[in-house]
């Protein structure tokens, strides 16, 4: 059942601190350094030299991410739409091909991963689901762990596919289990904010002020979802979310994008929601796209953790604990999910069940 809530979504959104414990639990040796992921083993002693990541919707957010992820720690990676990776010219080499898909059924994943098997490459299924099509087709499964997910809209599953990714780069990047490489801090702090995770999202999910904010600005003619860097699959995700669930017209860009095109339907009728965190020049930059987007007249709300600069340009706030920059996305991801469920709410949508979808899409 919903316990208590009014919709599944609302419910999923608030479990995530307790999926994202189960997808860490027992996978990380922080003293050491060190993930522990036994389903992965082979995969850990002989690491591919470069990854490829197929998926769609969410899940292909997801994968930007960790394509991201991977190209820190210095593996070559990228990122594709599932449905166009035949169509694409195969690089050659030794890589990986990893399909992000929490159901473990999308059609076009796993034409993808079938596409990458005939071409004598070797496969991982990143998936929420034990024995799924791509898990049991694929070389190798990394298990999400994040409970079963009813509402159409993905939430918990998709906080949980980028800790398992997390826990995956930290795993292949850090090489054989024979340990010769010393280990850096660097992966001790990451492993540190993962721990620190969950109880950072309880604390937003707890103190946030989403459902005012979204009282704000339920008749807007569209809305923009800003970021850079780690932030720029975040609010893509920010936009699908609030589309498919609003029914509203929401687009998500890279923030400095915006201004090449985009910026001509920016108006005093179209809130830009804009994620900015950490201190660098990345968060400093995307400050100059808000205030373009200020000087047009546009609502802007922040997604920020605590930058008084984006603050000062920002008619609402949504804030964020400071974090570590590779956990800090999921924080700002709760927020928007928050957003977009209050404006559904408000406007009275069928948020469990948007129309025109399916929780599984099987068909290409
Ligand atoms: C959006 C959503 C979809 C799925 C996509 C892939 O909320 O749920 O975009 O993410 O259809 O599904 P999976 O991850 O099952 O392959």
């Amino acid at each position: 059942g919903k316990s208590g809530y009014d919709h599944y979504m609302l419910k999923e959104i608030n479990e995530q601190p307790h999926a994202l414990r189960q997808c860490l639990s027992g996978r990380v040796d922080e003293l050491d350094g060190r993930v522990e992921l036994e389903e992965l083993d082979d995969l850990i002693e002989d690491p591919p030299e470069a990854v490829q990541f197929v998926a769609c919707g969410t899940s292909y957010h997801a994968a930007l991410y960790g394509a991201r992820r991977f190209r820190d720690r210095g593996i070559p990676a990228q990122a594709f739409v599932a449905s166009e990776y035949a169509t694409e010219v195969p690089p050659t080499g030794d890589r990986l091909v990893i399909g992000v898909t929490q159901s473990g059924e999308t059609a076009d994943t796993l034409s993808a991963l079938r596409e990458a098997r005939n071409r004598g490459v070797e496969t991982l299924a990143v998936t929420n689901v034990v024995g799924s099509t791509a898990a049991r087709e694929c070389d190798h499964a990394l298990y999400i762990r994040a409970g079963p997910e009813i509402g159409v809209a993905a939430t918990k599953t998709f906080s949980s596919q980028l800790v398992a990714l997390n826990l995956l780069v930290e795993g292949v990047a850090n090489g054989p289990r024979s340990g010769v490489r010393p280990r850096s801090d660097g992966v001790r702090g990451r492993l540190a904010a993962l721990r620190e995770l969950p109880g950072q999202v309880q604390q937003v999910l707890d103190e946030s002020n989403a459902a005012e904010v979204a009282r704000t600005y339920l008749d807007s003619s569209g809305y923009f979802f800003i970021g850079r860097g780690y932030n720029y699959p975040v609010a893509l995700e920010g936009a699908l979310k609030f589309k498919e669930i609003t029914y509203e017209h929401a687009e998500g860009f890279p923030a400095g994008e915006l201004k090449h095109g985009t910026l001509a339907l920016v108006t005093a009728d179209t809130p830009v929601i804009a994620v900015v965190t950490g201190d660098d020049e990345i968060a400093r930059k995307t400050v100059g796209n808000v205030k373009e987007v200020e000087a047009r007249d546009a609502p802007v709300i922040a997604v920020t953790d605590g930058r008084s600069d984006v603050e000062r340009y920002a008619d609402e706030v949504l804030e964020i604990p400071k974090a570590h920059s590779v956990t800090m996305p999921l924080l700002a991801n709760a927020q928007l999910q928050l957003v977009a469920y209050h404006v559904a709410n408000e406007l009275g949508r069928s948020i469990d069940k948007p129309r025109n979808l399916a929780k599984s899409v099987t068909v290409e």
